[in-house]
């Protein structure tokens, strides 16, 4: 196999991609890289004063450690920031260098097997209904210690699934080629299971070839 093994997980807010993307690299010994936390961090620049272009063309690896970036308000100046085409431009090299390394990774996002890998070896589309995405993510930030009501994280999500869908730059949709995921009814587990079973799927596939 030239290049890396590359497991695309692409899906709208809260639909459980981090979670199955994390199972999925521990099973099977894959690097992860949630690339949402690319675009927070260009989000918490720009709400810091440096324009998003800038900010993205000089983001370093340290912009990712930031316990912060998973708030409500980077999620939503996230989503603003991946619709200049610059920005997404800038963020490219480092996510395909990412997919290509040895020893296979798992990338997480909304346009992974679209645009960053199309040749991904494995194509996944996380998605739920965006009531049972809302409240799960009213659990998380909950838990958080958020304030912000149901009803309020339900029209978050509606508006960033908006602004991801109808966006002109790699707008979020499946790949042609991508298994569709829909844990709506599903647990944890069986999301995970599901997940599994497609890489391997794939992994048999690519030494077959
Ligand atoms: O975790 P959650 O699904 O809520 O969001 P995220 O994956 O951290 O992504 C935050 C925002 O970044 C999304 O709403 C997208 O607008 C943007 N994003 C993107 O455009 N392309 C990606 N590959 C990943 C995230």
């Amino acid at each position: 196999m030239t290049g890396g093994f590359t497991v695309a997980i692409d899906g709208p807010a809260a639909a459980g991609k981090g979670t199955v993307s994390k199972a999925v690299a521990a099973h099977f010994g894959f690097a992860h890289l949630d690339t949402g936390l690319l675009y927070r961090a260009v989000g918490a620049k720009m709400l810091a004063g440096t324009e998003a272009i800038e900010a993205a063309q000089t983001l370093v690896p340290e912009d990712l450690e930031n316990d912060s970036l998973r708030t409500p308000a980077l999620a939503q100046a996230a989503s603003k920031v991946a619709v200049i085409a610059e920005v997404r431009a800038a963020l490219l090299d480092f996510q395909r260098s990412f997919a290509a390394r040895a020893g296979g990774a798992v990338l997480d996002g909304r346009d992974i097997g679209t645009v960053i890998c199309p040749d991904a070896q494995v194509k996944l589309f996380v998605t739920a209904s965006a009531e049972v995405r809302a409240r799960r993510r009213f659990a998380e930030l909950s838990g958080k210690g958020h304030t912000d009501s149901y009803e309020q994280v339900l029209e978050d999500v509606k508006a960033r699934d908006a602004r991801d869908m109808e966006r002109v730059e790699a707008p979020l949709k499946p790949a042609d080629d991508a298994a569709i995921i829909d844990t709506s009814d599903l647990s944890i587990d069986q999301a995970v299971a599901a997940a599994v079973a497609a890489v391997l799927a794939g992994l048999d596939a690519s030494t077959g070839e």
